[in-house]
């Protein structure tokens, strides 16, 4: 009798050595390892809003009344409140468990084995990480010494595998826009262009009102970072209206739960609210970028609510685990172009003086 398969040969082979996408992890678990209080430690590597949602959220949520019936698979409150938040018809909406469900959706929708994307590195991880668990390959088309996106070179690598052009704008980890004059080349192309815009309440100008006039653009947003929601993810894209029916039909009926909904609603109408908050966020991040440049460093200019930050050549890890052992947690990249860098989320006012004395001690060492 042959031998009965392992539960891991039914897997798709090329999923066996997926290496898995590298997510930060929770506070506590964090001031476990620096081994102080939570209350004691800066977590700014996970670019979260500092200030949390419009406190109207938890009231809507304490509010929900059938938490034991299904969300509305059509998201029709949501679609139409996103709507004319956005002054883009409902029907070009689809709402996502945070922008990464609709990233995951939109790629599972259009990439077959052997389909590619263009990917201008280094940006945001899950382009890649999606595409891989898809069976598709990324064409990387690196971005140069100041973060910008060569468009020519972007056109070139188009061909007939490239399925989309994947762009984040801001971009994270350097913060800085896509002008709005390469994002109209870049959709010259003859494939989907998405546009990322995560952290667009920060800094640049929205292109989501282009949907109409090219079909080929798929707008993301999410209320992660300026709504303060990341724990709840909700996220969108706006998207020609024949994608958004498509993605309708195959996305998990029930996706987005009552209490993210809720939270969603509660956020829309407080926006005035957040956008104070995002204001603070601005003003923080000039006054974070001009102490890290007093202390020698190189803060990137950010249009985000982070701020990546060049150290002397062959800091960057040390100054890292320095940094952590004080409670002041960052991000940093094992990519070899980004060694030297650390990415620094904008917090508070307290928590921006954490960092500049911790950087300080950490440069001293
Ligand atoms: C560029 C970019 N897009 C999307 C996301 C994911 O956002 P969400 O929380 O909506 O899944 C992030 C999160 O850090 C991001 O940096």
């Amino acid at each position: 009798m042959p031998a009965r398969r392992r539960p891991l040969d039914f897997v798709r082979p090329h999923l066996l050595t997926l290496a898995p996408y590298e997510a930060v992890d929770p506070p506590d678990m964090l001031a476990k390892k620096a081994g102080m209080p939570a209350s004691k430690t800066a977590k700014l590597n996970g670019n979260e809003n500092p200030y949390g949602p419009s406190p109207r959220v938890a009231k809507m949520i304490a509010e929900v009344a059938d938490m034991h019936i299904y969300p509305d698979p059509a998201q029709v409150t949501m679609r139409a409140a996103l709507g004319a938040f956005l002054s883009v018809p409902k029907e070009q909406i689809v709402v996502g468990n945070g922008s990464d469900e609709i990233i995951d959706l939109v790629f599972r929708c259009v990439l077959e084995p052997g389909d590619s994307i263009i990917n201008c590195e280094p940006t945001f991880g899950m382009y890649a990480f999606t595409t891989h668990v898809c069976g598709g390959q990324t064409v990387d088309v690196e971005r140069d010494s100041e973060f910008a996106i060569d468009v020519d070179a972007v056109l070139a690598a188009v061909d007939d595998s490239t399925k989309l052009i994947a762009i984040a704008s801001p971009n994270n980890p350097s913060g800085n826009c896509t002008p709005l004059e390469d994002i109209e080349r870049l959709l010259t192309a003859d494939v989907l262009v998405l546009i990322d815009e995560a952290y667009i309440e920060f800094g640049g100008t929205s292109v989501g009102t282009w949907v109409e006039n090219h079909p080929n653009l798929i707008v993301l947003r999410t209320f992660s970072k300026w709504g303060g929601l990341a724990g709840l993810r909700v996220g969108y894209g706006i998207m020609n209206s024949e994608i958004a029916d498509l993605l309708m039909r195959a996305k998990p009926p029930y996706n987005v739960n009552q209490a993210s909904e809720a939270a969603m609603l509660a956020t829309l109408s407080d926006t005035a609210v957040l956008n104070n908050r995002a204001d603070l966020i601005v003003r923080e991040r000039g006054r974070m970028s001009a102490a890290l440049a007093r202390l020698g460093l190189e803060p990137f200019p950010s249009e985000a609510n982070f701020v990546l930050c060049r150290l002397p050549a062959g800091r960057g890890e040390a100054v890292y685990q320095s940094l952590a052992r004080q409670g002041v947690f960052v991000r940093y990249y094992s990519r070899a172009s980004m060694a030297d860098y650390l990415r620094i989320s904008v917090g508070t006012s307290d928590q921006t003086t954490q960092v500049i004395d911790a950087m300080t001690q950490s440069l001293a060492e």
